[in-house]
């Protein structure tokens, strides 16, 4: 018998492709993306600055328009052109966290406006606004007098849990999480790490997680896909990802992740991803899933490779 996979996909994207630019100079920042996020999980998306990570994050939550491919939500195509109450519903589900916590809020309003926002203009009485904007900031550990305060009152990790109470008041099944701990201090990074855990198993949360930092993602993630330049290269569970990983470019950032033990760390082998290690004009490349689970973008001679180095 067949061995189905019995995992809900909440999210599902298809040949994305993101074209900034003029016509007679496209540049594209997203290439071929394809990928399945089921619901419970938390997918990462890692890679160097300028991938095309947030891109994706935000072709997602519709503010960049795609040039190709499909993103279906709930099995509904949500790219392009869509009715209000369409587009009204789908602010409701998905919502997105955004890297830098000093910029990303609005600093002239107050933190109950700034948390509210997203609830504005939906019929809401002002009592029911203040009870949602109150659970929402007590749900991320955030005191709900601190309504009536401004952004630059708080620190940078207080400013990241009001962001992700702006996400939550919403009441969203999928959050895209971009980079959401890489401008705090490391001292308050793991609480925040913690905090998003704690909400993701109390509300059956599910996140896009982007990030650089491989070793944060081993800890917060259960699947990665990794990108190059646009491409996605390699997508595998985490711990295949680390254990092995079949695309060079994925090896390299492996490679440059500090290790703890600075005996390790010194006698550690920096590898080096030099693209004309493929020989793709003849052989062209395509994804292709090396293992189960595991999927490679390689062409057909890499692909032999790979199994056997799997084997
Ligand atoms: N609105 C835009 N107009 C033109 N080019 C853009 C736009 N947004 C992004 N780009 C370009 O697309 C590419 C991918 O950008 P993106 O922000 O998605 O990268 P990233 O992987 O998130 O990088 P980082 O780790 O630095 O956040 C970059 O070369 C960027 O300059
Ligand atoms: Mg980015």
């Amino acid at each position: 018998m067949q061995k189905t996979d019995e995992r809900e996909v909440l999210l599902s994207v298809r040949n994305l492709e993101v074209t900034f630019g003029s016509r007679r100079h496209p540049f594209r920042a997203v290439k071929n993306a394809s990928f399945d996020v089921y619901r419970g999980e938390t997918f990462g998306i890692v890679g160097e600055s300028g991938s095309g990570k947030t891109t994706i994050g935000r072709a997602i939550i519709r503010v960049v328009p795609v040039s190709g491919g499909s993103i279906r939500f709930h099995g509904r195509e949500i790219t392009g052109r869509l009715p209000k109450a369409e587009r009204r519903e789908l602010t409701n589900h998905i919502q997105m966290i955004f890297q830098d916590p000093m910029a990303s809020l609005n600093e002239r309003a107050k933190i109950d406006y700034i948390v509210s926002e997203g609830l504005l203009g939906r019929g809401l009485s002002r009592e029911e606004v203040r009870g949602r904007v109150q659970q929402a900031l007590t749900a991320v550990g955030l005191l709900p007098e601190f309504a009536s305060r401004f952004p630059h009152e708080f620190s940078g990790g207080q400013r990241q849990r009001i962001g992700i109470a702006r996400a939550l008041v919403m009441n969203p099944e999928f959050i895209v999480a971009d980079e959401p701990i890489s401008a705090l201090d490391v001292s308050i990074r793991a609480q925040v790490l913690n905090l998003m855990s704690k909400l993701q198993r109390e509300r059956g949360l599910t996140y896009l997680f982007i990030s650089h930092d491989l070793s944060v993602m081993r800890f917060i993630c259960d699947r990665i896909a990794v990108i190059h330049k646009g491409d996605i290269v390699e997508m595998a569970d985490t711990e295949t990802l680390f254990r092995h990983p079949l695309h060079p470019y994925t090896r390299a950032l492996l490679s440059a992740i500090p290790q703890p033990n600075p005996r390790v760390e010194k006698r550690k082998v920096l590898e080096i991803y030099d693209p004309s290690c493929h020989h793709y004009d003849v052989d062209r490349p395509s994804w292709h899933e090396a293992e189960p689970g595991h999927f490679l973008l390689c062409n057909s001679q890499e692909l032999a490779e790979a199994r056997l180095r799997l084997l």
